[in-house]
């Protein structure tokens, strides 16, 4: 009898679920992420003995390499793990093979389909595949078309596709997009992946916010004034030109990572915990935001480019600088912006959402902050007292803080503000896992929690449709602001806040 891939829902969401036999083909396995974060979170799956042994990775690409090819490239970039873990390496690496693939050429899917036949008996996976396209974002609608048509997608039970980002450019694409995927393989066995989700601290607001009584009674427009969301990253474009030319900062982090965090942030509470259950509600609450002023969208989103800073001793260049970037780029390597929840629990809560690079700090966290007491009673130690803010830290230094006033010592009646906090590693003392790992694992398992459905990345393209109309349609009247490397981002960011009388937090 065949085994089939595990029905998520039979065994439970529970931490460590046992990943059936299968094989995991990657697309694109010469390019970067495989080395960078692919294969290295299957060989962390490995050493947890979360694969089983009736497993294979099958890597593909259009260079001719050999199976011991890709081994030997994979072993270099993973130098360091396998020095400390030698034998775990040795027996993973058994269990890599490659094959030359064109995904437009049908004889190079017929090769592959008996290649995988040959690995189903030799590793005994059973017939049961994962297929991973780490390729060019213009080929996953082909992509797909060639696996269906190959048969390779007929079995929704043993064969699932996974999607990198960005999934289109904008609503029309995604659209057309998700037309064409479903046309070749049902949602169920579709994973659009978007790593943040992977994070243990992302899937933290949904057990902090829905396994405890403090918060969530708290979680809404009586209570809550303002909520921002940050991702700050130290790193300039990297070797990632080619790419970021292309997308900027709304497509490659706004429109994916920080609007999973958002719609995860606001969204209602499932009425259970099933993928479709939290999927709805994310969705939901997607369809419910809208920028701040859709007729004007200048008026509620800042972009800004790093130009040169750094220090004497280590300069770093402006963006327009670095290699493959034109050096009259207008893409954005900052973005802030306004956005609204039409809903009974946010109306009028304002959601200020800010990403860039370069910035002074990698940092990622929510603030919540909280409305002011109605009657100070008391003098603030610091001049005014602040409003209670709760802060969800991302990463890193993974974890959470309240601030609160306390009275301050001595012998009058003045408050001053304190945090209480938690952190994962003094609590859990052990590093959390990296979000391809657990994301793997998932996608694996059948899990389509922590991925994102058709109408939820419609949704997300569609809330900044005016934006991205407008920075096609008219670009000067949402300009480029530059900010010098190493600085918190452009000026006019700050003002964004300023108009409501509020500032972002400084970490
Ligand atoms: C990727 C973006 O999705 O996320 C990159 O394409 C960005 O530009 C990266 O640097 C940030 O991820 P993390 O996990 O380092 O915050």
């Amino acid at each position: 009898m065949t085994a089939i891939l595990t029905n998520p829902l039979r065994v439970g969401l529970r931490q460590e679920r046992v990943i059936p036999p299968q094989c995991l083909v990657i697309f694109g396995a010469s390019g970067d992420l495989t080395h960078r974060k692919l294969v290295p979170a299957l060989f962390e799956l490995h050493r947890q003995r979360r694969l089983p042994s009736e497993f294979a990775v099958l890597g593909c690409a259009r260079r001719p390499w050999s199976d011991d090819d890709f081994r030997q490239r994979m072993g270099e970039a993973l130098a360091a793990e396998i020095a400390e873990h030698p034998t775990a390496w040795e027996h993973f690496s058994q269990g890599l093979f490659y094959e030359p693939v064109d995904l437009q050429q049908s004889d190079h899917l017929v090769r592959l389909a008996g290649r995988l036949d040959a690995l189903d008996r030799l590793r005994a996976t059973r017939g049961n595949r994962t297929f991973y396209l780490s390729v060019s974002p213009e080929f996953y609608g082909s992509g797909c078309r060639a696996l269906a048509g190959a048969g390779l997608l007929a079995d929704p039970e043993r064969s699932r596709v996974v999607i990198e980002k960005p999934f289109g450019r904008d609503y029309g694409s995604a659209q057309a997009l998700n037309k064409v995927v479903q046309a070749c393989a049902k949602e169920s066995q579709v994973f659009r992946i978007d790593h943040y989700l992977g994070k243990e601290t992302v899937q933290n607001i949904l057990v902090l916010r829905f396994a405890n009584t403090i918060f969530e009674p708290l979680w809404n427009r009586n209570y809550i004034s303002s909520i921002q969301i940050t991702a700050a990253e130290t790193v300039g474009v990297e070797e990632r030109a080619g790419y970021y030319e292309t997308a900027g900062a709304l497509r490659d982090m706004v429109q994916n990572h920080l609007t999973q965090i958002l719609a995860l942030t606001a969204m209602e509470p499932p009425g259970r915990f099933d993928p479709e259950a939290i999927r709805n509600e994310k969705a939901k609450v997607l369809q419910a935001a809208h920028l701040a002023n859709e007729e004007e969208a200048w008026k509620c989103c800042v972009r800004g480019q790093y130009s040169a800073g750094g220090t004497k001793e280590h300069p770093l260049p402006g963006y327009r600088g670095e290699p493959g970037v034109n050096p009259n780029s207008t893409t954005e390597t900052y973005v802030a912006m306004k956005l609204f929840i039409n809903n009974w629990r946010w109306q009028g809560v304002p959601f200020y959402l800010r990403t860039g690079k370069r910035l002074p700090k990698r940092l990622s966290e929510v603030v919540l902050t909280f409305r002011e007491a109605p009657v100070h009673l008391f003098d603030a130690a610091g001049g005014a007292p602040t409003a209670n803010q709760l802060i969800l830290r991302i990463q890193p230094d993974e974890g959470a803080e309240i601030k609160f006033e306390v009275k301050a010592p001595g012998s009058g009646m003045r408050s001053r503000p304190v945090d209480m906090g938690f952190s994962y590693d003094e609590s859990f003392g052990e590093p959390s896992d990296e979000g391809y790992v657990r994301l793997l694992a998932d996608a694996m398992l059948g899990d389509t929690t922590l991925f994102t459905r058709s109408d939820e990345v419609e949704a997300a393209w569609r809330l900044y449709t005016p934006l991205l109309k407008l920075i096609e349609d008219s670009p000067w009247q949402i300009p480029v602001h530059p900010y010098e490397a190493r600085t918190w981002g452009p000026g006019a960011s700050d003002n964004l806040l300023a108009e409501d009388g509020l500032i972002w937090r400084r970490p």
